[in-house]
């Protein structure tokens, strides 16, 4: 049986840090609030002339030189991202082009924060297949270009960054199984009011801004979370106790903590960025992977399970062994 491994992680966050003391001066908030009811005490910030695809260009050298492999070795690019550069061509060609790639299928998958997991599935796929030996899989966005800067209900929350894993075939076991699922009942309840075929033609785009109902988002993703991460351990017959690590979304510490107390796993399993990255959407889950690999905490052999959950709904969870 060929399963896909990671072979190599990288990252990439912005230079500029925004913490919390900085958004007291942008709008009526705190750091108290902002730590106590989401985790998160900074977030980078990319520059205006940075685009998604040059986010995701550090991340994917990082993680070419962490597999050991060169660009030329690259056969598949896939990227999640709720933030391209543009609406077409779609990142994955951006990103071939500026890597000097040349001829390999690249594409983007959409599914807002879940976007890596989602990607991560399908380049699984290929290369279980054995369509493709050396996958780019990324997890990418500018959040801060569509946030309003005057709304604290969402401003304190979101940051930027990217994440990259590098995807070979091995006899070895590395990508158990994958778990996508999606519920589009709840488009309203977390979304961006433009796009290309709805009301892109407005010259003035007053609400052009993320939507979001906190409260109804949180009480579905904590519900969510918890299932899709049981739905992997059960599906392989894994005891909940027999998990290494859990890499989650890093939307919110709350909801990181609810879901780790379903698994019954301690915090001390539970890698978590939020407090330094925000909720980095697509990026969020690949940042914290390679975070905790390349500070030594993930080992070679561990167990890790990957969840997320985003717009849409969207969620996923994927059981590996790193
Ligand atoms: N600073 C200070 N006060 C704020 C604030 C901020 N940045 N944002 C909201 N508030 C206020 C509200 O106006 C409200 O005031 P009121 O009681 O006078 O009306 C109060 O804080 C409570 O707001 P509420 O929305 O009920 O807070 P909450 O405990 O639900 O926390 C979130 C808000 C957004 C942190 C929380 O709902 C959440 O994390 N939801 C999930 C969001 C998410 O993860 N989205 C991405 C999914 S991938």
């Amino acid at each position: 049986m060929i399963y896909s491994r990671i072979a190599g992680t990288g990252r990439y966050l912005p230079e500029r840090v925004l913490t919390n003391a900085d958004l007291e001066k942008m709008v009526d908030t705190s750091d108290e609030w902002i730590r106590t009811r989401t985790g998160v005490e900074r977030r980078h910030i990319a520059a205006d002339e940075q685009s998604t695809s040059d986010l995701c260009l550090e991340a994917a050298r990082q993680a070419f030189d962490a597999a050991g492999v060169t660009k030329d070795d690259v056969d598949l690019i896939v990227v999640g991202t709720t933030t391209p550069d543009l609406l077409f061509p779609n990142i994955g060609t951006l990103i071939q082009e500026k890597l000097d790639i040349h001829g390999c299928p690249a594409f983007s998958v959409e599914a807002a924060c879940t976007g890596f997991l989602y990607a991560l599935s399908t380049a699984d796929k290929f290369v279980r297949a054995g369509e493709a030996k050396c996958a780019l899989v990324v997890g990418a966005e500018i959040l801060s270009k569509i946030v309003d800067w005057k709304d604290r209900t969402t401003c304190v929350l979101f940051g930027d960054g990217a994440g990259a894993v590098i995807l070979q075939p091995s006899e070895e076991q590395g990508i158990i199984s994958t778990h996508l699922g999606a519920d589009g009942q709840y488009k309203d309840l977390l979304y961006y009011p433009y796009g290309a075929s709805k009301e892109l033609h407005k010259t003035h785009l007053p609400d052009a801004k993320i939507m979001m109902k906190g409260n109804e988002v949180f009480k579905v993703a904590v519900k969510t979370l918890g299932g899709v991460a049981e739905e992997a351990l059960r599906k392989n017959n894994i005891d909940k106790g027999a998990l290494d690590w859990l890499v989650p979304h890093q939307a919110n510490l709350r909801i990181i903590q609810a879901t780790a107390k379903r698994l019954g796993l301690p915090m001390e399993k539970v890698i978590l960025t939020v407090q330094d990255h925000g909720n980095t959407s697509a990026a969020s889950v690949p940042l914290a992977f390679d975070v905790a690999v390349r500070d030594g905490r993930i080992q070679r052999g561990q167990l890790v399970l990957m969840e997320a959950f985003g717009g849409g709904f969207t969620w996923g969870s994927a059981l590996l062994r790193y």
